[in-house]
Parts: C-alpha cells; sequence; structure tokens
C-alpha cells in the first residue's frame, strides 16, 4: 500500500507576475539559478538512492537534447501523446501515475527524493495534493515576457523555512536579481 505515499518537493523560478516560461523556453539566462537546480534536485539524502524529476512534455523537451534525460536522476515526463521515450525517461499519463510509478517495485526502493519539475498544469496540481511537502522558490525580480504562469498566491498558505544549502542575500546575474525562498506545507 505504498502508493502516493511518497511526499515530494516543488522547485520553480518564477519572476514577479509569476511567468515561468516563454515559447517553450526560460525567459532568462541564469547559470548560477540553473547549477542550484541541478544540485537541489540531484543530492539525495539517502546515499544509495537516486532522486526523481517529474515534468510536463514541453518541459522535457524545452530541456537541450544533449542534457535529456537530466542526469543522475531518475526522470519522468507526463504525457498523453507521446510513446517512446525509453529508455531516456519513464512516461506517465498523469501526474498522479507518475507518482504512483515511483512508489511502486521496482522503482519505489530506488527513488529517494521526489521533485516536480514544472511546467504551469504540474504546479497547479502539485498544490491539490496531500503530499506536497516544500516549494524551492526561485523569486527574480521585476517582469518578463512570459507564457506560462507559477500559482504564486498559494505560496501564503505555506510557512517559509530556510535550507541552509541556498544564500540567504540577493543575487545577480547578468543584470537581473533573483533570491532563492524555500516554503514548507504547514502541519497540524
Ligand atoms: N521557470 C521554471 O522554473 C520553469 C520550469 C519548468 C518549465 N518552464 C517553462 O515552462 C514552459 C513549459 O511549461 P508548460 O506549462 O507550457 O508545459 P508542460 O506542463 O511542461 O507540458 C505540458 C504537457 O504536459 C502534459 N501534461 C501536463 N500536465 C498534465 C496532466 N496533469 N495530465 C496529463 N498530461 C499533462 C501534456 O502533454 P501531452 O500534450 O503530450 O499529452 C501537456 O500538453 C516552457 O517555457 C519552459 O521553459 C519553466
Amino acid at each position: 500500500m505504498a502508493h502516493h505515499a511518497k511526499k515530494f518537493n516543488l522547485i520553480v523560478a518564477a519572476c514577479e507576475n509569476g511567468g515561468i516560461g516563454n515559447k517553450g523556453g526560460l525567459p532568462w539566462t541564469l547559470k548560477g539559478e540553473m547549477k542550484q537546480f541541478a544540485r537541489l534536485t540531484t543530492e539525495s539524502e539517502q546515499p544509495n538512492k537516486k532522486n526523481a524529476v517529474i515534468m510536463g512534455r514541453k518541459t522535457w523537451f524545452s530541456i537541450p537534447e544533449k542534457n535529456r534525460p537530466l542526469k543522475n536522476r531518475i526522470n519522468v515526463v507526463v504525457t498523453n501523446s507521446l510513446t517512446d521515450l525509453a529508455p531516456l525517461a519513464y512516461q506517465a499519463s498523469s501526474m498522479e501515475d507518475a507518482l504512483s510509478l515511483l512508489c511502486t517495485a521496482p522503482l519505489v526502493d530506488e527513488v529517494d527524493i521526489v521533485w516536480i519539475i514544472g511546467g504551469q498544469s504540474l504546479y497547479q496540481h502539485a498544490f491539490e495534493s496531500a503530499h506536497l511537502h516544500r516549494v524551492y522558490l526561485t523569486k527574480v525580480h521585476g517582469n518578463f515576457e512570459c507564457d506560462a504562469f507559477f500559482p504564486l498566491e498559494q505560496l501564503s498558505k505555506m510557512e517559509q523555512v530556510v535550507d541552509s544549502r541556498l544564500p540567504q542575500d540577493v543575487q545577480s546575474e547578468n543584470g537581473i536579481e533573483y533570491q532563492y525562498q524555500v516554503f514548507q506545507t504547514k502541519t497540524w
């Protein structure tokens, strides 16, 4: 009965209006931020296990082909239009199916932390789940032209926490300022 029993985290970079993407790519280039994304999603707590990343089909194709699948992580793509991503990634027809897949043999014994990495509809869906644990937000200052969005208003229901792996001060790259914030579901 391990189905859906796993907690998951969500990671996103959003600008002030909640924008996360434009025309199939990111609205900004932030190399240091991308490094933190890779580090956080890759670093497992249990050394003999790997983390998993769950993403929508458009997010999968937004990753340059040479970087797919995201290395040292189990990649799961949510899609109902693709049929063959093996052996690069697992496929699931919904976020629930993706979580179930990771909570069932054989993957359940190989997977440590599960990360939802976008896009828009998976993010919206994540807040409807009782298993959402933490949101790792990179708050990009200013606004950019975007056609995909993150529901920032959901964060007001969570409490802000500190992850000591992340710098607390405002970062700056290419004239763009941003900061890392971590939110956790309130426990009753
Ligand atoms: N800033 C960030 O942190 C961040 C993170 C991720 C992505 N992005 C950006 O966001 C954009 C891509 O995101 P997006 O929202 O447009 O697309 P997306 O969520 O990555 O992909 C959408 C597709 O995924 C499948 N899908 C998603 N949710 C589903 C569900 N609940 N049930 C079944 N299928 C589902 C469907 O695939 P099928 O049509 O194949 O069935 C759908 O067409 C890009 O611009 C990307 O660069 C930004």
